[in-house]
C-alpha cells in the first residue's frame, strides 16, 4: 500500500501482524505499575475503544501484556510500516494545505532521528508525548487527511474527539494536553491517568506538532550561555585562567552541567559556539553515543582522572572544546571539587520535572541499576535520588563559595533539590540551609536561568523562540527564508534602539552562521529569536515570496518557551515579582488570542518543562500559503502573540517589558496597555 493510501486506511481492518520489540530503538523506561486489578481492566477497556468487537478477542491478551511490561498500552502492532518522516508537503494525502502542514509536523515529532523514544511516540523530555498510542495516530493522521477548511479536529491529550463544523478562519486543530481538575495534577496522577489512556504529557513542543530538533534548543542554549558569560564578565568576578578579561568572552572559562538528551544535548554545541570548554556528563551511554556521532560533543571521556587531566590542558590553552563525561554529574561535580578545577559556568540539565520516572539517575547506582529500581522499588530509589539531590548540591554550594556561577536551568533542579532537604536556600548570614530551617516563601539560593538571563535579557522585550519550517523539503528554500530573515532583522537593527541592540546582533549573527552549523535535523526548520516586529516583518517577507512563487508554504511557529505562551512560577515566569507568577491567566489568554486571530492550530498543556502540575504552556502553528489571507492573519496574530506576554510582564512593573510596550503602543494606535504606576519603596518601608 503507498503513503496516501497508508494515511487513509486510518486503523485497519483487518490487524496487521505483531511488532517485534527492536532493542536497537532508544525505548521509554518501564513506567510505574500504578493501576489496581480493577484500573487496569478500565485501561484495557479504555484502549480497545479504538477497535471494532471482531478484533478484541485478538488484542486483549497483548494490550494487557504491554501494560504489565511496560506500564503503558503503546499499541506497538499499530505503528506503521512506512518510513516515519516529515515528507514534502505536496506528498501528503488531503483538502487543504493547512492540514497537510500539520501532518508533516507530526511526522516530523516521531521521525526517529528526532525523537528520543520513536516507539512509544515520545518527542523528549522523557515523557513528551505526541499521541499514547499508535491508534490514535492513525486516527488522526487520517481526519487530518479527510478535513476541509469547514472544519476543526479537537485534540484531547493525544486522542483525537472528532472533526467538528467550524470555518475558514477557525484554528484546523485545537490540541489540549494533559489539562487536569487542579487537585489532580500531581506527579502520581499523571502516572495513573496516563496509565489509564485519558491524559498524555504533552510536553511543550512535542503534545503540539512543533519540535523541530536540537536546534530549536541549540539556539536557546547559545543565547543563555553567551549571555552567563557576559554577566560574570560583567561582575568581574574573574574566572580564573578566562579569556573573559581580554574581551575574548568565552575563552579558557569552563562550563559544567549534565544530560546529552533531547534538549540537554544542545549544550556542550552551545559552549562551543559561545566558546567556552564545557563538560556535559551523561549517564546513558546510548545519548552519549548518539550526540557524539551527531558532532554535537567532541570528546568523550569515560574516567575521572582522565577529565580532570582533559580539562586541565584545556583551560591551561584556553581551547574551545566539549567533553562527555559518561557518568553521574554528580560525580564530576564532587572530583573538580576535590580537585580545584574552577568551574565558571554550572547547570543542570537532568530531567528533574520527571524525577522519579528516569528524569534524574542518582549517584551511586548504576544506569540499568537505576532503571530496574525505578520500577521494581520506587520508594528505595525515590530515597536515593532525593540523597544524590542532597550530595549534588552541596558540592554546587561548595564550588559557588568558590565563584561559580550557577544557574538552574528550568529542569527543576533547585524545586526538587529544596523537596530533598538540600541547602539549597541562603539564611541571613549567608549559610546554605535546606528549606526547613529557611522557611517555606524564602527564594532559593541560585537564580534560575530565566530571573536572571532570557527573562530580562529577551522575553521581557519580547525576544524569543520564533521558528518556520519550509515544507517543500529543499534546502534550498531554507537558505532563501534565511537570507530573508537575515535582511529583515538588518534593516529593522538600524532603526531599533539602545536596550536591543545586543539581541538584534547576537541574532543575526546566528542567522548568518546558521546554516555552517549545520542544525537540520528531521525538517528543513530554522530558529531565530525576534521580537514582535523581527517575527511580524520576517513573516511578511516570507509570505511575499511564496506568492512570488520563489519559495514553496512555510510552517510557522514557536516554542511554548517563550514570552507569552508560559506561565511557569520555576521558569518562563520566574522573574515576575507581583506575585502573579503563580497564576496562568496569560498562558489561557494568550492561546485563546492566537485561535481568533488565525492560528493555523494551537495548543494549551498542563507540564512541560518543569513537571506536571507546574506550569500551564500554549503554543501555535500557522501555514502560510502566499495569499492575503495568510498576510491578515500574520499580521493579527503574531502582535497579539507576542504582546500580551509583554503587557503582563510590564504590568508586573519589568523594567525592559514596560519600555517594549509603550514603544508597541507608539507604533500601533489601537493597542492600550494598562500601565503600572510605580510606588515610592520609601513609603513602603515607613509603614509599620
Ligand atoms: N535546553 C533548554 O533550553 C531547556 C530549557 C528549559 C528546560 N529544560 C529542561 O532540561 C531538562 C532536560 O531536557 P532533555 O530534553 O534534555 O531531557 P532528556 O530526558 O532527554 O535528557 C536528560 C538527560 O539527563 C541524563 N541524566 C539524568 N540524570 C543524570 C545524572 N545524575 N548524571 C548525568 N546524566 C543524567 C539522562 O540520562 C538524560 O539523557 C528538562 O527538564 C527540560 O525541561 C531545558
Amino acid at each position: 500500500m503507498d503513503f496516501k493510501n497508508a494515511i487513509l486506511e486510518g486503523i485497519p481492518a483487518t490487524l496487521p501482524p505483531v511488532k517485534e520489540y527492536d532493542p536497537a530503538v532508544n525505548h521509554a523506561p518501564k513506567r510505574k505499575d500504578i493501576l489496581s486489578s480493577e484500573e487496569k481492566q478500565l485501561a484495557l477497556r479504555n484502549a480497545l475503544r479504538y477497535f471494532d468487537k471482531s478484533q478484541h478477542e485478538e488484542l486483549l491478551p497483548e494490550f494487557h501484556k504491554e501494560l504489565e511490561t511496560y506500564g503503558r498500552i503503546y499499541m506497538y502492532r499499530l505503528r506503521p510500516d512506512y518510513e516515519m518522516y516529515a515528507r514534502p508537503i505536496s506528498e501528503y494525502p488531503g483538502k487543504c494545505e493547512q492540514a497537510k502542514g500539520i501532518m508533516l509536523m507530526i511526522q516530523n515529532n516521531l521521525d526517529p532521528k528526532v525523537a528520543q523514544h520513536p516507539h512509544e511516540l515520545i518527542t523528549y523530555g522523557g515523557n513528551g508525548a505526541v499521541f499514547q498510542n499508535w491508534a490514535q495516530y492513525r486516527l488522526v493522521m487520517k481526519y487530518l487527511a479527510e478535513m476541509t477548511e469547514e472544519q476543526t479536529l479537537v485534540m484531547n491529550s493525544g486522542h483525537p474527539l472528532g472533526l467538528f463544523p467550524s470555518h475558514k478562519d477557525a484554528p484546523r486543530v485545537v490540541v489540549t494536553n494533559g489539562m487536569m481538575i487542579p487537585n489532580y495534577s500531581k506527579q502520581d496522577d499523571w502516572e495513573k491517568f496516563n496509565a489509564l489512556g485519558v491524559t498524555q504529557y504533552g510536553q511543550m513542543t512535542a503534545g503540539s506538532y512543533m519540535y523541530i530538533g536540537p536546534q530549536g534548543i541549540v539556539h536557546g542554549t547559545t543565547i543563555t550561555v553567551l549571555n552567563a558569560l557576559r554577566k560574570i564578565a560583567q561582575k568581574s568576578t574573574s574566572p580564573k585562567g578566562t579569556g573573559v578579561k581580554n574581551g575574548d568572552l568565552g575563552a579558557g572559562s569552563l562550563f559544567v552541567t549534565s544530560g546529552l538528551g533531547g534538549m540537554s544535548g544542545a549544550q556542550p554545541k552551545a559552549g562551543n559556539i559561545a566558546g567556552c570548554i564545557t563538560v556535559c556528563a551523561e549517564v546513558n551511554p546510548k545519548a552519549v553515543e548518539t550526540r557524539h556521532s551527531q558532532g554535537w560533543v567532541d570528546v568523550v571521556v569515560e574516567d575521572l582522572d582522565e577529565l580532570v587531566q582533559k580539562v586541565t590542558e584545556a583551560k591551561a590553552a584556553t581551547k574551545t572544546i566539549s567533553f562527555a563525561y559518561l557518568g553521574n554529574v554528580v560525580d564530576v561535580w564532587e572530583k573538580f571539587d576535590e580537585e580545584n578545577i574552577h568551574i565558571d559556568l554550572g547547570s543542570d540539565q537532568t530531567s528533574l520535572h520527571n524525577p522519579w520516572a528516569g528524569g534524574y539517575y542518582p549517584a551511586g547506582l548504576g544506569f540499568e541499576e537505576s532503571n530496574e529500581m525505578m520500577s521494581s522499588n520506587p520508594e528505595k530509589f525515590k530515597e536515593k535520588v532525593r540523597e544524590s539531590l542532597r550530595r549534588q548540591t552541596e558540592a554546587i554550594n561548595r564550588h559557588t563559595k568558590k565563584g561559580t556561577y550557577f544557574f538552574d536551568y528550568g529542569n527543576a533542579f533547585l524545586l526538587e533539590a529544596s523537596r530533598a532537604g538540600a541547602k539549597i536556600y541562603k539564611d541571613e548570614e549567608g549559610n546554605f540551609v535546606s528549606g526547613a530551617t529557611a522557611g517555606e516563601d524564602k527564594d532559593f539560593a541560585y537564580p534560575s536561568y530565566v530571573q536572571d538571563i532570557m527573562g530580562p535579557m529577551c522575553f521581557d522585550y519580547g525576544f524569543g523562540p520564533f521558528r518556520w519550517v519550509c515544507a517543500s523539503g529543499k534546502e534550498e528554500d531554507l537558505e532563501k527564508t534565511d537570507s530573508f530573515a537575515r535582511d529583515v532583522l538588518k534593516k529593522l537593527k538600524e532603526q531599533a534602539p539602545e536596550e536591543v541592540q545586543q539581541q538584534m546582533q547576537d541574532n543575526i549573527k546566528w542567522i548568518e552562521g546558521a546554516r555552517a552549523n549545520k542544525l537540520v535535523v528531521g525538517s528543513q526548520a530554522r530558529i531565530l529569536y525576534a521580537d514582535a516586529e523581527g517575527r511580524i516583518e520576517i513573516a511578511r517577507a516570507f509570505n511575499k515570496a511564496i506568492e512570488k512563487g520563489e519559495i514553496g508554504t512555510v510552517i510557522l511557529g514557536r516554542d511554548h518557551h517563550d514570552v507569552s505562551g508560559t506561565d511557569s512560577p520555576y521558569r518562563e515566569t520566574s522573574n515576575i515579582y507581583d506575585g502573579s507568577r503563580y497564576t496562568a491567566d496569560m498562558a489561557i489568554q494568550n492561546v485563546i488570542g492566537d485561535s481568533f486571530r488565525g492560528a493555523t492550530w494551537v495548543s494549551i498543556h498542563n507540564g512541560g518543562g518543569v513537571g506536571w502540575g507546574e506550569v500551564i504552556n500554549g503554543g501555535f502553528g500557522m501555514v502560510l500559503e502566499g495569499n492575503r489571507e495568510s498576510e491578515r492573519r500574520l499580521n493579527a496574530m503574531l502582535f497579539w502573540d507576542v504582546n500580551n506576554g509583554i503587557a503582563r510582564r510590564s504590568w508586573g512593573r519589568n523594567p525592559g517589558a514596560l519600555f517594549a510596550i509603550k514603544r508597541a503602543m507608539e507604533k500601533e494606535p489601537r493597542l492600550k496597555v494598562t500601565i503600572p504606576n510605580i510606588v515610592d519603596d520609601s513609603l513602603l518601608d515607613n509603614l509599620t
